[in-house]
């Protein structure tokens, strides 16, 4: 069966990638900064065993990634998933764009959510790039946001993480064009809608399940024809 490395799998979508592949017999890669204190990760585990190896990587950390990548410098990576992100401080979920307005802006804040938005999926790349161009399927996808397109920009505000997500969009782009022809390897940003996690609130339009259910039929039909687009869960596309 293949393989996926999923960041970000202690909570929200990223460890609903790990329930959904591992519960189709994928082996999955489960990275969390701190796998200790991520119970439903380590439930997740439990519940299928084998299939499941709990690492732990901060992606905003690049020796943590260094470190990843030389333990498993054998490893044949199918799908390379880049779920881990912030909105930084503050709490979008209860204050929506009211977080995050002009005159308000903390900027060690958006440096932090930068480094962990764009300088991680980057560097996440650079370092397992020889793990993914030795799998069969050969993916490297990055969840994004409709946040980052500026086409779809009308209501302003949010000036650290629209601009992380449109800074990840053109790395991944970079990425799609630079990986299928030096690897034939598919590189893609995913919007996985507005969705019930921590990050969405409660308010949010769809719930986990629904979302990564959309996303993983995205990725399994991607190719490096359909890289490098700005792909929504439910198979539409974006304008960046
Ligand atoms: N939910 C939505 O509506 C929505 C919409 C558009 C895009 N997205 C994107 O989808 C992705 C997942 O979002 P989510 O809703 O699952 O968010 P979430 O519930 O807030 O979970 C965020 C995840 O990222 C991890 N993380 C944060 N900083 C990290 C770091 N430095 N190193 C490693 N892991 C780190 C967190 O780990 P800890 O548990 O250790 O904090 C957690 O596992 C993000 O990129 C987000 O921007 C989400």
């Amino acid at each position: 069966m293949p393989t996926v490395l999923v960041t970000g799998a202690s909570r929200g979508l990223g460890l609903e990638f790990t329930r959904q592949y591992a519960a189709e017999g994928w082996q999955v890669i489960a990275c969390a900064r701190d796998p200790a204190r991520a119970a439903a990760l380590q439930d997740a585990a439990a519940a299928a065993p084998g299939r499941v190896a709990v690492h732990p990587l901060d992606v905003a950390d690049h020796a943590s990634v260094d470190r990843l990548a030389a333990q498993l410098a054998k490893a044949a990576i199918d799908v390379l998933l880049n779920c881990a992100g912030t909105m930084g401080d503050g709490n979008f979920a209860a204050q929506g764009l009211a977080f995050g307005r002009f005159g308000s802006t903390d900027y060690a804040d958006w440096e932090r959510v930068l480094r962990i938005n764009v300088l991680g999926p980057m560097k996440m790349a650079e370092a397992f790039v020889g793990q993914v161009a030795r799998s069969e399927q050969r993916k490297i996808v990055t969840l994004t946001s409709i946040l980052g397109s500026i086409a779809r920009n009308t209501r302003g505000s949010l000036y650290g993480y629209r601009s992380s997500k449109a800074a990840v969009n053109a790395v991944m782009k970079s990425m799609a064009i630079d990986l299928a022809a030096s690897h034939g390897i598919a590189a893609t940003v995913i919007h996985p809608g507005w969705v019930r996690t921590d990050m969405g609130g409660p308010r949010a339009d769809i719930d986990a399940p629904t979302s990564v259910a959309g996303m993983r039929r995205v990725i399994d039909a991607l190719t490096v024809e359909s890289a490098g687009r700005y792909w929504m869960y439910d198979g539409s596309t974006l304008p960046w």
